[in-house]
């Protein structure tokens, strides 16, 4: 089981960035959290962030082809405007869960639009760097049961 894990912009920046907000974990340690998740469960992880729309859109497009089996994606403030990658998710249909670290639901009104949300098979939010294994654990069970061993 192959799961591409997407990270939007200034994500990069956790751990140092609105640490009231976001928490003080790094996005490399989310990272290497997920990693020892996925071993467990003999599955394969891509890690992509880039501060950039079309970065991001060109990444989902190589999904398609690359035997992507699910993606998990936190798109941060691409969450709330982005149409392009909305229709990358749709052009590449591979299931996705949308993770968010802290809840947009119950933030400024401009972030409790999601582009997204409406064609994930899921959304996690609220739990700073949980999300992503929450999420994670989310996906592998969507995806069968030998991404869930
Ligand atoms: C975020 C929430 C977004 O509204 C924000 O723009 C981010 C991070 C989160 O993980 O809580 O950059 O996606």
């Amino acid at each position: 089981m192959r799961i591409l894990v997407l990270h939007g912009p200034n994500l990069n920046l956790l751990g140092r960035r609105e640490p009231d907000v976001y928490g003080s974990e790094t996005l490399a340690s989310i990272e290497a959290r997920l990693r020892s998740q996925a071993e467990a469960r003999h599955c394969t992880l891509e890690f992509f962030q880039a501060n950039a729309e079309h970065a991001i859109v060109e990444r989902i497009h190589q999904a398609m082809d690359d035997a992507t089996d699910g993606i998990l994606i936190n798109p941060a403030a691409f969450t709330h405007t982005s149409v392009a990658i909305r229709d990358a998710l749709a052009a590449a249909g591979l299931p996705f869960v949308e993770v968010h670290l802290s809840n947009p639901d119950a933030r400024e009104p401009f972030r409790q639009k999601s582009m997204l949300a409406d064609l994930a098979a899921g959304r996690i939010a609220g739990f700073g760097g949980d999300s992503y294994i929450l999420g994670f654990s989310g996906l592998c069970s969507l995806l069968g049961p030998a991404a869930s061993e």
